[in-house]
């Protein structure tokens, strides 16, 4: 089933010959195409690509976040179709983490309670909810804002919480979609040292949707698509 040696874990993500269709009949859009991708657990994947080559539309399947037209998606070797509902949240909210552009803050709630929002989602008591979300927001520097409001912060510090809100829940992966997007130079460089850490520091995996090569160069693997296709792959030296 596995290329992988025997007795080693299989990878974290996979996805098996993936394609994923919009619409029907003459307005029929394929959006990706035959696509196979695999990381494993602790390293780093970049999806890289041009607008509307179909960079979103595969994090979202690798993220459980939409199903395929065709084609599987493995979480650590588990084909998600043969999950029951219950168990695919409890990977979405458990295990990772997502750092979207189209995931907003709540800007009337303060950075304490957008953090600590997975947390409420997941059950888990009030107390062990703040030491997690001041943990959180500590390793982000951001201890001193947990009581403002979402709105009252500058880009940089926005995109931090939600970095927080990301790593709250310990999760095993965590997926950026262009994390760096809406950043000046320098703040981007500070969010792509705040990635690169978690992954060193923590073991977190990391699949990143990105238009800045020098990002994409900084990952362990990557991949290139073009209208829904790979059409190029690299491996970062060792
Ligand atoms: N819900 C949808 N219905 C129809 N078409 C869609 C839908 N979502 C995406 N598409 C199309 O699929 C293609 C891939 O979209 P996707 O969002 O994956 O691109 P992307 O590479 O992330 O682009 P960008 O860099 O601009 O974010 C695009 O042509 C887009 O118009
Ligand atoms: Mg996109």
């Amino acid at each position: 089933m596995s290329d992988s040696p025997r007795g080693s874990a299989p990878p974290v993500l996979r996805s098996v010959d993936v394609t994923r269709t919009y619409g029907r009949g003459d307005a029929e859009f394929t959006a990706l195409a035959g696509v196979d991708v695999e990381v494993d657990q602790g390293r780093s994947l970049a999806i890289v690509g041009k607008s509307g080559s179909g960079k979103s539309t595969l994090m979202h399947l690798l993220a459980l976040l939409d199903r395929p037209s065709a084609g599987s998606v493995e979480v650590a070797g588990r084909a998600a179709s043969d999950l029951r509902p219950a168990e695919l949240n409890a990977i979405r909210n458990r295990m990772f983490g997502f750092v979207f552009q189209q995931f907003f803050l709540t800007g009337g709630q303060t950075v304490f309670e957008n953090v600590s929002l997975p947390l409420v989602i997941a059950g888990v008591p009030a107390r062990r909810r703040r030491e997690k979300t001041m943990d959180a927001l500590e390793a982000l520097g951001l201890a001193d804002k947990a009581k403002n409001r979402a709105t009252d912060l500058s880009g940089g510090q926005k995109q931090r919480v939600v970095i927080a809100r990301a790593l709250v829940n310990d999760p095993s992966v965590i997926f950026a979609d262009e994390p760096t997007g809406n950043l000046d130079t320098v703040t981007g460089a500070q969010v792509e040292e705040i990635l690169f850490g978690l992954q060193r520091d923590r073991g977190i995996t990391l699949v990143v949707v990105t238009h800045d090569p020098d990002l994409a160069a900084r990952c362990d693997n990557a991949v290139t698509i073009a209208d829904g296709r790979i059409i190029g792959r690299s491996e970062a030296a060792a």
